[in-house]
Formats: structure tokens, sequence, C-alpha cells
């Protein structure tokens, strides 16, 4: 028998709670380093709260080992979310998990009924998950984005025609 099949794995995934905080944050601090904070998408989520019960950990064996939140924002005349930080721990890449979280959180917010999943991330590994290009330069950034990787998932009607102008955070 090969090594690989000795390999246990006990994956689960939970809405987050606050007895995750500690360790999402080492996760962040893991795969972003220490210029996280001042990225433009970091700015909108210092304005406020995330919203947990949108938000997921993935455990394995007990150990979270992956977490992906979303934050309640306007983003021109849409009320969407805005996802991330959406970050995996190295021991854990390539399983399917960064994507399993992300269709977790997707669906979520369609049956919370917000209106858009919005992120800054890169198209290759997002596009094939549902999201599409926003209009380059469409939506303001509390801080300079690459144009190229603002996405978003529409959900309600119209969410293209009315992604323009400031994006921030919302009750
Ligand atoms: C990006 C990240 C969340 C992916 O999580 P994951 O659980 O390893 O990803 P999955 O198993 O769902 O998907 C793996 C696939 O995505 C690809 N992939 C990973 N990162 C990618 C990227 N930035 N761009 C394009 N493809 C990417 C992998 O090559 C792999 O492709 P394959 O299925 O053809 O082999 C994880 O690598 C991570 O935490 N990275 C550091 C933080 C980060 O960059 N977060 C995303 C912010 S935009």
């Amino acid at each position: 028998m090969s090594s690989q099949l000795l390999l246990k794995h006990n994956l689960v995934y939970l809405t987050e709670d606050a007895s995750h905080d500690d360790v999402i944050e080492l996760i962040n601090a893991e795969a972003f380093g220490p210029g996280r904070h001042t990225r433009a998408a970091a700015r909108i989520r210092e304005q406020g709260a995330h919203d947990r019960s949108l938000s997921f950990v993935c455990t394995d064996d007990g150990e979270t080992i992956a977490s992906v939140r979303m934050t309640p924002v306007l983003a021109g005349g849409v009320k969407g979310h805005l996802l991330g930080p959406l970050a995996v721990r190295p021991s854990h890449k390539n399983r399917g998990i960064g994507r399993e979280l992300v269709r977790i959180a997707v669906e979520a917010a369609k049956r919370k009924g917000s209106e858009a999943v919005i992120l800054v991330g890169d198209p290759p590994y997002y596009m094939p998950l549902g999201f599409e290009k926003v209009a380059y330069g469409a939506l303001q950034f509390p801080g300079p984005v690459d144009p190229g990787r603002v996405l978003v998932v529409p959900i309600a009607a119209d969410v293209h025609a009315r992604l323009k102008g400031v994006i921030g955070w919302r009750e």
C-alpha cells in the first residue's frame, strides 16, 4: 500500500464563530504576509464587521486549516458581499478545499438574498467558479486595485449595470 493511501483526512466545513478568530488570523498571516492589511479589499473589511453567518472554516480532525470570510458591501447600487480573505494552509492545498469554501459561501449568500458576491482575486482561479469580470474601473475601492482582478458572481437582476461607483462596507 502506498503512503498516499495511509493519509487520513476528516474534513468538515463549519460556519465560522468567534472561537475561530485566532487561528484564522494565523492562517491569513501565513497566506498573505504582513502587507495584507494595506490591500484595498482589506481596507473595506476594516470599515466594519464581516458576516459570520456567511463565513466558513474547514477543519481536519478538528484543526482549522482553511477560512473564507464574507463582508456586507454596497457596491455602486448593489447590496452584495465581498468575499475574502480566502486562505488554505499550505499542508492542505490543492485538494479542492478553497473551491469548496467559495462554493459554500456563494450559496449561503444566495440563500440570504445577497445581490452579488464580489472579490479581488486571480481570474484563472475564480472564473471557473462562476465569477465574471466587472467592467474596468466601474467600482472605486478605498485604495488601488488591479481592475482586471475585480470579479463578481451576479445574483440579482442587472447587477453589472448597477455595479458603478464606490464600494464600501454596509450595515
Ligand atoms: C488560492 C488558495 C485559496 C487555493 O486553495 P486550494 O484549496 O489550494 O485550491 P483548490 O484545491 O480549490 O484548487 C486548486 C487548483 O487551483 C489552482 N490555483 C491555486 N491558486 C491559483 C491562482 N492564484 N490562480 C490560478 N489557479 C490557482 C491550483 O493550481 C489547482 O489547479 P488544478 O486543480 O488544475 O491542479 C490557496 O492556495 C491559498 O490559500 N493561497 C494563498 C492565499 C491566496 O492567494 N488566496 C486567494 C486570494 S485571491
